[in-house]
Formats: C-alpha cells, structure tokens, sequence
C-alpha cells in the first residue's frame, strides 16, 4: 500500500510541525560549510515544511558542534554525532532512519549539489508516480564540469561496470544527490550496506527494477571549502558493492579481503621460515616459530589497513588489537589442525583434509576477529 505523501488538508499549526521533506547531510570535516548549506536550504525551501538531519562522524574540525550550534537556533535542524564510525553510505541510512518526514533527500555538506533542485525533486515524488528522484550529471542539461580527468573516467568506468554487472539502467547511478519515498526506503533499508560511498547504487541495485525512477539535470560544481574524501579505496568499496548485489549477499568483500590478506599470510610465512633455515641457520622450530609471527603480524597491518579500514584501529588500540589478533590465530590455528587431522582420519586425502582444516581457520579467524579484534563499537 503506498502510503500518501501528498501533504494532508492538516490545521496550520500540524502543518507547521509535520515536515514533508527530510534533508540528510552526511558530514566529515565540513565545518567551514555546513551553515552555507542551512542558508542556502532555508532559501530553497521557502514554503516547504522540512527538517534538515546532519550525520557527522565525530569530524576531528568539530562539524558537529557548529551543526549543534545551528540547531540551537532553529529546531528543524538536527545533529547526529557518530562516534566510533566511518562511512558515506552508513551516515545516509542512518539520517533518512532517524528522520520521518514521508520525503527524504540526501545532499552533500559541500555544496557540489544543487540545493536548488530539491522543491522539483518533492514536486515529482508528490505525484504519486515515481518513487526515487535522482539528481544526475549524465542527462541532457547535467554536467560535471569540476571533474578533474581522471576522475571523470573513474566514475564513467563505475557507471558502466554497474549498468552492465548490475543492470541498473540509470545515467548516474553513483550520484550521491538523491530523493526517496520514505516507504519505499523503509523497505529496502534492511538489506542495504553501510560500507562505502554508493548508497544509491546499492539502492536501485537492490530493489533490482521495482522503483519508479525518474532523474533529472543538475551540474556538479567546485567543492567551498575542504576536501574530497573520496580516495582510491573507495574502488574497493565499489567492487565489494558489485560483487555482494551479484551473488545475493553471500559473498561479502571483507571475506574477500580477509581470505586475500591470509593468502598473502602465507606466502610471508614461507618466505621467512626459508630465510631463517638457510639465511641464518636456525633450527627449524626457530624458524617456524618467526614465520608464523611474521605472518600474523602482516596479516593484522594488512587487515587494519585494507579489511577494516573503516574501523582501522590506531595508537594503543593497535596493540591491544594485535597481541588478541594472536590470540585468536592461535586458537584459528588448533581448529584448523584439529579439522584436518579428523578428515584425514575419515578420509586420508592428503589436499582435502589440508584444504578443510585451511578453510576452517580462515572462517574462525575472520569470524573471532570481527567479534573481538575489529568489533564495532
Ligand atoms: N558522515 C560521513 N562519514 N560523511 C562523509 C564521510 C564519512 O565517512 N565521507 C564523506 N562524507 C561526506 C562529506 O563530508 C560530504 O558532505 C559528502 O559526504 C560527500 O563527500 P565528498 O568527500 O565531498 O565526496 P565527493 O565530492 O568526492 O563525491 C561526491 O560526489 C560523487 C559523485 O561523483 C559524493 O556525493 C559521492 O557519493 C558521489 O558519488
Ligand atoms: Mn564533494
């Protein structure tokens, strides 16, 4: 059933307190530009009830207190302070979750959207016919013109992997500058990841055709103040985005990574273990001994960097985390022998029982350290 969103003949003052539209910021270090934006909504949205949900992440510039400050003055504007959290997609969820206007908008704090666009974008979702509003750089009459080179082919390259990869038939599926029908967003929240930056991919992807989606034009300008967060991991973001929708969320690319890094584990492992027996001459329990610490330490930099990146731990957390990454490679270590002796006594297929005893450490130790490692806090 869809529910109305038109606004209802309410009194002037339910009016007043009911918002049509819900704008969502996410934010990290914007602080230089989040009241621009206030203003700047305040003016385009003249006649509109709306509310405006600020999702910082504990920003280091202090984003939060000024969005604190605004929303001080003026009760339409709400602040979410996340601490302990990274991540473009998972803000946005959270906002449009936390807010409940039949409408939301997501608009980044920088001012590269088209504030402006936003009463047309409603407009359009209050005609009951579409249900998503994207606002695109890849239709007659959008542009992105402040593109540097490279990053216009970057994200035609990701434009054209998920068309083809994800049959998503939009002109700008990574746009971050969006409308939706709350019902509609209720719906599909469930199965949306909050890691990465492609929020709205990851929505039009999961709701595999079953939105009416309309888009329309809107340039793309120069960043106020600041810099881009987007770095050369988000093509990792995007291909663990690709790869989940693919395979119905049973392949998740922090698996991928986690398995990756452990093979790399492996190869660190023997290299050392020959090293120490023929550089230096040690036994060869010695020598088993340093490769396998070397391994597991690499393993951990490796995971803190590229895995967990989202929850990379730093300063004394790095050693606390390291010494229980041990821990729990150790114990990783035990069921995997343990697994592979019993198959072997079932079955003495040399590779099988190897394979089933790897597998099985790689499982508990990807699974011991999300829980105590890397555990969300
Ligand atoms: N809460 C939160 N957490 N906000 C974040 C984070 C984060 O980890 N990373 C970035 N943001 C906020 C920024 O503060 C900004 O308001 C907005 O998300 C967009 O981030 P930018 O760093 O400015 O990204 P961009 O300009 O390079 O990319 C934008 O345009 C792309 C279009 O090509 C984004 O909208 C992308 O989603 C979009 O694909
Ligand atoms: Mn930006």
């Amino acid at each position: 059933m869809n529910e109305a969103i038109r606004p209802g003949p309410e009194s002037p003052l339910q009016a007043a307190t009911a918002p049509q539209l819900s704008v969502v910021v996410p934010t990290f270090n914007e602080r230089d530009n989040v009241t621009t934006l206030y203003r700047r909504l305040e003016t385009a949205l003249t006649g509109i009830a709306w509310e405006v949900v600020f999702v910082d992440d504990n920003s280091p510039d202090g984003t939060w207190e000024v969005v604190r400050g605004l929303a001080r003055q003026d009760s339409r504007v709400r602040c979410i302070r996340r601490i302990g959290r990274r991540g473009l997609s998972g803000a946005c969820i959270e906002g449009i979750l936390a807010s409940s206007a039949p409408c939301a908008a997501v608009i980044d704090a920088d001012l590269q959207h088209d504030e402006t666009q936003l009463p047309k974008m409603l407009a359009l979702l209050q005609t009951d016919k579409i249900d998503l509003v994207v606002g695109s750089r890849y239709i007659e009459g959008g542009s992105a013109d402040s593109f540097n080179k490279q990053r216009a082919g970057a994200s035609q390259l990701a434009t054209e992997v998920a068309k083809r990869a994800l049959r998503v038939e939009i002109a700008d599926p990574m746009s971050g500058f969006f409308m939706i029908r709350r019902d509609r967003f209720e719906q599909l929240a469930p199965q949306l990841s909050t890691q990465g930056f492609k929020i709205l991919l990851d929505l039009v992807a999961t709701a595999r055709g079953e939105l009416r989606v309309q888009e329309i034009p809107y340039s793309f300008s120069s960043r106020l103040h600041g810099e881009s967060k987007l770095d050369s991991m988000v093509a990792l973001d995007f291909l663990g985005l690709v790869l989940a929708k693919l395979t119905h969320d049973v392949v998740s690319l922090r698996f991928l990574l986690f398995a990756m890094v452990g093979s790399i584990g492996v190869f660190v492992h023997f290299a050392t273990l020959y090293i120490v027996l023929k550089g230096f001459d040690q036994p060869f329990a010695v020598a088993q001994g340093c490769g396998a610490l070397l391994a597991m330490t690499s393993n951990f930099v490796l995971n803190n960097f590229l895995t967990y990146r989202d929850q990379r731990l730093k300063g004394f957390a790095i050693l606390r985390g390291l010494l229980l990454f041990y821990l729990v490679c150790g114990v990783g270590l035990a069921a995997n022998v343990g697994v592979a002796f019993s198959v072997y006594a079932q079955e003495p297929i040399w590779w099988l029982a190897g394979a089933s005893g790897a597998l099985m450490g790689v499982v508990w130790n990807y699974a011991m350290s999300g829980l105590f490692v890397w555990r969300k806090r």
